[in-house]
């Protein structure tokens, strides 16, 4: 299983923190994580890979402008707020880009930031940051922000002072940012709980971090299997991350095995409705496993109901997916899906990533041939679907 895209973003931007070496193994061969290293490279980082060992020298940063072209295609860097400013006390940036799925704005970020004795200003679109040492405080999230929590978290490691963060989200990503930090020396208490404590340290070391396994790519090739059937091994999913995806797909007819190096699953074509999912915050099941969500329900014995409570927005794949011979209502953040759908292969496009990956699973499902245009999406958080998914037979070709 490929490295987790959303632990390795933030783990990467934290590298910036440290005056040397950071080395990241395990880390996915994406183009968010290209884009993320263009952007170190962009503020001084030297950055090299080989094969999954990415290298950063953050040693020299000469730059605190970020790059539009960057900044506008990929929401998570905006996590490079904190530890620009922990560093080098300034930065310029555009308003961050990223998947279309909804309003994604940066007011917590900001609001957070500002708790920690950064003064923001807007002139003509571009975001300027500035602050002299950032000084420990309380801050209080109104929601549980992966982002948000992830970028207090590293301003506050290099602050003056104590920082008490409440309300924190508590998905694996958080854990692995604390993790990688404590390593290079930060103190940091409580990560995947609601509640963290950040003593600032004055710097931070090199050191080495291991990129956990993807739970998202492991959740769609889980529920693709469940709506597709066969049996596929999961190597090295990370089961004790998915407790909700298990749970629900079990209920919906997959056989589940969970191993010490991975997940068994099975199914056999018939999938159970579950009436209603809802999406929500970690250990909740998660936003971005809803499209993939959709195919299997989409192949259910009865009508379901998915409600998303994370993201507006995030439905636009319905109507692709509808094109293939789906019936799925939408209305507002709620999605009724009519279940046994005979799918039929046609010409759909990727609006983004993981509604992308989402049509390739109903291609898989579909009788006859279908062409999934805009790969760039897919490719986003997917180190090679057509390879994956081949190497499951099927037959499915596509250029990187
Ligand atoms: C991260 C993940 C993304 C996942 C999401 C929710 C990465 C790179 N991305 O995104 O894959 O779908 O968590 O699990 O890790 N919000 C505001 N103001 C803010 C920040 C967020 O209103 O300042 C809102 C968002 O619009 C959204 C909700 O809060 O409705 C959750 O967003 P957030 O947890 O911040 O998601 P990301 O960190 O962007």
């Amino acid at each position: 299983m490929q490295g987790s895209k959303n632990a390795a973003l933030p783990v990467l931007a934290a590298s910036l923190m440290v005056p040397g070496v950071t080395t990241l193994t395990n880390c996915p061969d994406i183009l968010d994580v290209a884009c993320m290293c263009s952007l170190l490279e962009h503020v001084g980082a030297k950055v090299s890979r080989r094969k999954k060992t990415l290298t950063v020298d953050a040693s020299g940063i000469v730059c605190h402008k970020l790059p539009r072209e960057y900044v506008t295609r990929m929401r998570s860097s905006v996590v490079l707020a904190g530890p620009m400013l922990g560093r080098c006390r300034e930065i310029a940036m555009t308003y961050p880009g990223g998947c279309v799925i909804g309003d994604r704005p940066i007011d917590m970020h900001i609001r957070a930031l500002e708790r920690l004795g950064v003064t923001f200003f807007d002139e003509q679109g571009i975001l300027y940051a500035r602050c002299g040492r950032l000084r420990g405080n309380t801050v209080v999230l109104p929601f549980p922000s992966v982002g948000a929590t992830q970028n207090v978290v590293m301003a506050a490691a290099l602050a003056e002072g104590i920082t008490k963060i409440e309300g924190c989200a508590a998905e694996p990503e958080i854990v692995a940012l604390c993790d990688f930090l404590n390593g290079a020396g930060a103190r940091i208490q409580g990560g995947g709980s609601r509640r963290i404590t950040v003593e600032g340290v004055k710097s931070l070391h090199e050191s080495t971090y291991r990129v956990e396994a993807d739970r998202i790519v492991a959740g769609t090739y889980l529920i693709g299997t469940l709506a597709a059937g066969g049996e596929v091994f999961l190597e090295n999913a990370p089961a004790g991350q998915m407790e909700s995806v298990l749970e629900l797909t079990e209920s919906m007819g997959a056989i589940l095995r969970v191993c010490p190096d991975g997940i068994w699953v099975r199914a056999g074509g018939t999938v159970f409705s579950p009436k209603t999912v809802e999406t929500g915050v970690y250990p909740a099941f998660p936003t971005d496993l809803q499209s993939p969500l959709l195919v299997a329900l989409c192949r259910a014995q009865s009508q379901s109901s998915l409600t998303e409570r994370i993201f507006n927005g995030r439905f636009a794949v319905a109507e692709e997916l509808n094109k293939m011979g789906a019936c799925i209502w939408v209305e507002q953040n709620r999605a009724v899906i009519q279940g046994k759908a005979a799918l039929a292969g046609c010409h759909v496009t990727a609006k983004e990533l993981r509604g992308g990956a989402a049509l390739v699973l109903a291609g898989v499902c579909a009788k006859g041939g279908t062409v999934v245009s805009n790969r760039h999406f897919i490719d986003r958080g997917y180190e090679d679907i057509v390879r994956d998914l081949r190497g499951l037979g099927v037959d499915i070709d596509g250029e990187k």
